[in-house]
């Protein structure tokens, strides 16, 4: 497809001052002389801020990071991300037309386009809220037909669906992400026919979605107010956030990686948003979008094990934070007396990987064994009380309940 710029122009360019912060504080991610690495956070913050990629603004960018007109126009040209023409105030409709999508019924969405928006892509629609135009595959063939609309998918679409979305964003509400037909994630549309025991765990929308319910900026422009980050690395409130592993703690919560989607348990109540409005205006239509309760935390994606290396920087980080006195009960964690578990001095042969546990690094299965406990029979006998006892010598008062130690290990051990 040919990618040209637009052929009217605007005079010039120029970043907010919170822009121009942010985008020079970008290029200080770089070592020296490799500031050009910086081009796509840069073109894109542009973008942003325009809603769409002006020549001014690539030759801004160009002329920041140092470089020849023709390298930034090259890139600016190469992706489909970056919008050559003016786009709808409100939204761009990017409707996926390769194999998949174009099989389940995506010439029927740019149908759909073309009635409510414009009859050609690239074009405004008469009241200049939206454009459209068709991309290729945006890897999401699996919830076919789709479309990308600021920064989220939305999937498994539907004529009316699309046409109900594009009401309801020039209504100035933001549809709920994600599958649109009731789908958790990418699972078979007739059901989970495996993984089937992490069925009642999960959380009530997918990672990605609770992401986007979570930033709840999915397609508002970035002027610079909305998102003053004084460093690419801050937080939402241009804090700088602290280097190193605490901040990566801070970022996935006290469960770390290994946390269930969301950071969220069954029965608690939606956790509190403190990012973006849009999040508060996600609508649904009733009884056919998926839910709508923000999550806490995207700590991964759906159905996605953590590494090994990651669940055990996380489980570090926890270890050292309780070391030093930061005691994290888990809300509604049981007071009940103790009872000693039987333990044992040695393995019985082979002792059980217990890293197999959701949320057991090693280092908590080094504890356990240190405790006497090596293989998941051990833990699949312990009542209230043995709990208890084990919770308080690991220090993580409700960690074995909240992550379900003792069902994990009874699964477990009936495989063994
Ligand atoms: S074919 Fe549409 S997302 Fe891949």
């Amino acid at each position: 497809m040919l990618r040209r710029l637009n052929p009217e122009q605007p005079e010039s360019f120029a970043f907010t001052p919170e822009n121009q912060a942010w985008a020079e504080a970008q290029m200080t991610k770089y070592p020296e002389g490799r500031q050009a690495s910086a081009i796509i956070a840069l073109l894109w913050r542009a973008q942003e801020q325009e809603g769409w990629l002006t020549k001014p603004a690539i030759e801004h960018v160009a002329e920041m990071l140092g470089l020849a007109y023709i390298r930034a126009l090259e890139v600016a040209t190469f992706y489909f991300m970056f919008q050559l023409h003016p786009v709808g105030s409100v939204a761009n409709i990017q409707i996926c037309g390769t194999t998949s999508c174009m099989i389940c019924g995506a010439e029927d969405l740019m149908a759909v386009c073309k009635e409510k928006i414009a009859p050609a892509p690239h074009t405004l629609s008469d009241d200049g809220k939206f454009s459209w135009e068709e991309v290729e595959c945006l890897g999401a063939c699996a919830n076919a037909p789709m479309a990308q609309i600021g920064k989220d998918y939305y999937e498994d679409l539907t004529e009316e669906r699309l046409a109900w979305i594009i009401d309801e964003l020039a209504a100035g509400r933001v549809p709920t992400p994600g599958p649109q037909t009731g789908r958790y994630a990418s699972e078979p549309a007739a059901g989970l026919t495996s993984l089937k025991e992490y069925e009642a765990d999960k959380s009530p929308a997918n990672a990605s979605v609770a992401l986007a319910q979570e930033l709840g900026d999915t397609v508002k422009r970035i002027d610079g107010t909305e998102v003053p980050l004084r460093a690419p690395w801050g937080d939402a409130g241009g804090r700088a956030a602290p280097t190193g592993q605490a901040s990566r703690d801070e970022l996935l919560g006290p469960e770390g990686p290994t946390g269930r989607q969301g950071g969220r348990r069954k029965g608690e109540g939606p956790a509190p948003r403190d990012r973006g409005e849009a999040s508060d205006k996600v609508s649904e239509a009733p009884g056919e979008a998926p839910g709508s309760e923000a999550t806490g935390r995207p700590a991964e994606r759906a159905g996605t094990a953590p590494s090994e290396d990651t669940g055990a920087k996380a489980e570090e980080a926890r270890l050292e934070a309780d070391a030093e006195g930061e005691d994290t009960p888990a809300p509604g964690a049981p007071d009940t007396e103790e009872v000693k578990p039987e333990t044992l001095d040695a393995p019985r042969g082979d002792k059980d990987d217990l890293k197999k546990l959701r949320g057991v690094g090693p280092q908590l299965e080094r504890l356990l064994n240190e405790m006497g406990f090596y293989h998941f029979d051990q833990i699949a006998s312990w009542g209230p009380g043995e709990i208890a006892w084990v919770d308080n010598r690991l220090k993580f008062k409700g960690r074995i309940e909240r992550d379900d130690w003792v069902s994990q290990a009874r699964d477990l051990a009936k495989r063994n």
